[in-house]
């Protein structure tokens, strides 16, 4: 299964990409997460990103192109793969297409969760990540069983330096303008799966299986 996550900051789509990918055994490749990583290794691709990501904009589309071009080639990527973060733009998504046309496939579905303005900046802020395996935890809506430590590696939870309120605004309105667009561009594909992410993790997921099956 082909597939991506479509959603403004906070939706969901890192928490729900979890479940997806155990449950279709497919690898997660997020564009934020890969991007994130070069930055904490200070390559020349990171020092690149670092400067759009901390004012909540978008890097440069040819970038974030050639990152994916490089990871669905790869072996683990022959059966499917879930795509979250990417595309972000109407361009990105155009040379998806382009790329996956070469390789004689297509995308199989795009998950988009649908979450009310308001509650995105509750989510975004009351998130806290664990370093050293990646899970994500809120403060109010997802707690660790100890407070600020990751419960499967007691490591110290931290906050995403993009995750101050100016930040997750500034990305928020990024999103709008750059990104729900895709929404018409796969809506018209008929590829689209419309999800409701203002309910609970458990729910958001069930309706996301249930349309995935169908
Ligand atoms: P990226 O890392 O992709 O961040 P994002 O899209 O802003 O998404 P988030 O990770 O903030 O949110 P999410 O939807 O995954 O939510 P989560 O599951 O964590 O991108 C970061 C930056 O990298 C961009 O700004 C850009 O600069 C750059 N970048 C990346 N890809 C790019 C691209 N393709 N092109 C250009 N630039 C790119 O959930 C959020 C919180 O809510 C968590 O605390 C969670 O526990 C909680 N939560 C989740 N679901 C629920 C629920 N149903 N109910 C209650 N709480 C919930
Ligand atoms: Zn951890």
């Amino acid at each position: 299964m082909k597939l991506v996550i479509l959603g403004p900051p906070g939706a969901g789509k890192g928490t729900q990409a979890d479940f997806i990918i155990n449950k279709y055994n497919i690898p997660h490749i997020s564009t934020g997460d890969i991007l994130r990583e070069n930055i904490k290794n200070n390559t020349e691709l990171g020092q690149k990103a670092k400067a759009y990501m901390d004012k909540g904009l978008l890097v440069p589309d040819n970038v974030v192109v050639e990152i994916v071009q490089d990871r669905i080639v790869k072996d683990d990527c022959k059966n499917g793969f879930l795509l979250d973060g990417f595309p972000r733009t109407v361009s990105q998504a155009v040379s998806l297409d382009a790329e996956l046309d070469k390789l004689g496939t297509k995308l199989d579905r795009v998950v988009n969760i649908n979450v009310d303005k308001n509650i995105l900046i509750d989510r975004a802020v009351g998130r806290r990540v664990c370093k050293t395996c990646g899970a994500t935890y809120h403060i109010k809506y997802n707690p660790p069983k100890v407070e600020g430590i990751c419960d499967k590696d007691q490591t110290p939870l931290i906050q995403r330096d993009d995750d101050v309120k100016e930040t997750v605004e500034t990305r928020i309105q990024v999103y709008f303008d750059q990104t729900a667009p895709l929404i018409d561009y796969y809506k018209a594909q008929g590829i689209l799966l419309d999800v409701d992410g203002n309910q609970s993790i458990d729910k958001v997921f069930e309706d996301i299986n249930k349309g995935l099956n169908n």
